[in-house]
C-alpha cells in the first residue's frame, strides 16, 4: 500500500512542485484546484493522481469536496497550499478582491484544516502530518499589514493552535513561511519577471526546504535564511519608526 498525500492547491506552483516530488517518492496523490484550465493540462501527464476541481470559497462545492475526500480518507499528510495574491497595495484592494483573498487564505483554510485534522492518520511508515502554506509576511509584528499578510499570520497562530491540539493524537503540524518563490504567478502579476523579488528562491528550493522540514519532523519552516533574518530585524524596529516606514513604502508604490 502507498502512503497518500492530499494537496488542496496542488494544480500549480509550489502545491504542484510538492505533488510532483511525493509521486517520485511513489506517494498515492491527491490534488485540487479550482481552474480547468489547469486541470485539463494535469490529467494527461498525470494518469494516476486524484485530480479534483474545487473552488475552495464556494461553500457547496467545498463541502462536497469535504465529503467526496472523506471516501478517500485517511490520508498520511494533507497540504493546505490553496492561496490568492496579487501584487497587492494596501490601500488599493477593492471590496471584492479583499473578500476573495480572506475566502481562500483564511476561511476556505480553517474549514479545510478542521476537515484535515480529523482525517490524516499515520500508515506505511509515516507519521500523521498537516501542512500550511503561509508566508513570512505573515511574520511581521505590525497591525497594518495587507489583508494577505494578515491572512497568513493568522494562518501561522491557527496552525500552533491545531498543534499543541493535536499533540495528543500524535499528528504533526508543520507551518511552512516562505520568502518569495518564483512561481508561474509570482511571475505573472510582477509583468512576467519576478527577478526584482528580495531572496527570490526557485520552486525546486522551496520544495526541498519542505521536504527536509518534514523529514525531520519540525513544526515550521521559515527560508530563506536572509528573508528570515530580515523580518527579524524589521520586527525589532520601533514601532512608531515602522509605521511610518511601511506609510512611506505604501505611498511610493502608488
Ligand atoms: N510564490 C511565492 O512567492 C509565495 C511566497 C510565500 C507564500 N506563498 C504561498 O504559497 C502558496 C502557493 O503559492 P504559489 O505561488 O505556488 O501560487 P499558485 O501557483 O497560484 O498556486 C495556488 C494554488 O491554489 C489554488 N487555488 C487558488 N484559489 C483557489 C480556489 N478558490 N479554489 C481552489 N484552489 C485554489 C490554485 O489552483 P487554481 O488556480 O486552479 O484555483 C493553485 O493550485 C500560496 O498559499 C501562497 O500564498 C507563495
Amino acid at each position: 500500500m502507498k502512503p497518500k498525500i492530499l494537496i488542496i492547491g496542488g494544480t500549480s506552483g509550489i502545491g504542484l512542485a510538492l505533488a510532483k516530488a511525493h509521486e517520485q517518492q511513489d506517494w498515492q496523490v491527491s490534488v485540487v484546484g479550482s481552474s480547468s484550465y489547469k486541470i485539463n493540462v494535469l490529467r494527461p501527464l498525470f494518469p494516476n493522481w486524484q485530480i479534483i476541481q474545487c473552488d475552495v470559497c464556494d461553500s457547496i462545492q467545498l463541502n462536497d469536496l469535504l465529503e467526496k475526500l472523506s471516501e478517500n480518507a485517511p490520508y498520511q499528510r494533507i497540504i493546505y497550499a490553496a492561496g490568492w495574491y496579487l501584487n497587492e497595495r494596501r490601500f488599493d484592494l477593492n471590496a471584492a478582491d479583499s473578500l476573495k483573498m480572506l475566502a481562500v487564505n483564511l476561511q476556505a483554510f480553517q474549514t479545510c484544516f478542521a476537515w484535515a485534522a480529523r482525517h490524516v492518520q499515520a500508515a506505511c511508515g509515516y507519521t500523521a502530518t498537516l501542512v500550511c502554506l503561509s508566508s513570512v509576511a505573515g511574520l511581521v509584528d505590525y497591525p497594518y499589514t495587507s489583508v494577505y499578510a494578515q491572512c497568513k499570520r493568522a494562518m501561522w497562530h491557527t496552525a500552533a493552535a491545531y498543534r499543541s491540539a493535536l499533540l495528543p493524537n500524535k499528528i504533526n503540524v508543520l507551518c511552512v513561511a516562505s520568502g518569495y518563490v518564483d512561481t508561474e504567478t509570482l511571475r505573472q502579476i510582477n509583468g512576467g519577471n519576478a527577478q526584482h523579488k528580495p531572496f527570490l528562491i526557485s520552486e525546486t528550493r522551496a520544495v526541498n526546504e519542505i521536504l527536509a522540514a518534514l523529514n525531520s519532523g519540525r513544526d515550521t519552516a521559515i527560508f530563506p535564511k536572509r528573508m528570515k533574518y530580515f523580518i527579524q530585524i524589521v520586527n525589532l524596529l520601533p514601532k512608531p519608526y515602522l509605521n511610518w516606514l511601511m506609510k512611506k513604502n505604501d505611498k511610493e508604490s502608488r
